[in-house]
């Protein structure tokens, strides 16, 4: 059956979007304290630390929305606990601008996908579609910083960015079914 603009989303498929949102930010947390535990002395670090602390406000609210939604968590969370960590110290030994890179690279997929959220949300659903919209600009907002901060001048980026959206695809596909 088709949905009709306006007619509200099933609950399965919400519930689905908190799942995996909630796990998307739970792995951009771990990705900063990867890339801080390589790079926490360096000079983009107060960048890196300030980046962390916003995701981890991302994260609470949607461990918040979990809870009073009744939602469970992805079964996939050890994983991305493991993931994130490897993918932010990996990315940061390549130094501080390849670090940068990742961050475009993830923000660009997530950007992406709060979009397709965003559009498919409901007039009922205003609170949670301004809670990602805020979100989704600060994932912006991030994107540029790193930009700022010379990621287009790591060496490889193409490739390096390319992989790792890739990678944020197919975890948002996993997140979203298991
Ligand atoms: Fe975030
Ligand atoms: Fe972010």
């Amino acid at each position: 059956m088709n949905r009709l603009p306006g007619d509200p989303l099933p609950a399965a498929q919400v519930s689905r979007m908190l799942r995996v949102d909630h796990a998307g930010e739970y792995g951009a947390a771990r990705i900063y304290a990867g890339q801080l535990a390589v790079l926490g002395r360096g000079g983009t670090a107060p960048v890196l630390r300030e980046m962390q602390a916003q995701e981890q406000q991302h994260l609470t609210r949607f461990a918040e929305l979990l809870v009073e939604r009744r939602v469970r968590p992805t079964a996939m969370l050890p994983l991305w606990h493991l993931a994130g960590f490897a993918l932010g110290a990996a990315t940061a030994m390549l130094g501080e601008r390849a670090a940068m890179a990742c961050t475009v690279a993830v923000e660009e997929a997530i950007d992406a996908h709060y979009g397709v959220q965003i559009e498919a949300l409901d007039a009922g659903e205003t609170g949670l579609r301004d809670t990602l919209t805020r979100f989704r600009d600060d994932e912006r907002q991030h994107r540029e910083v790193a930009l700022r901060h010379g990621a287009e001048e790591a060496p490889g980026y193409r490739l390096l960015a390319a992989a790792i959206r890739t990678g944020c695809r197919l975890a948002i596909t996993v997140s979203e079914r298991l």
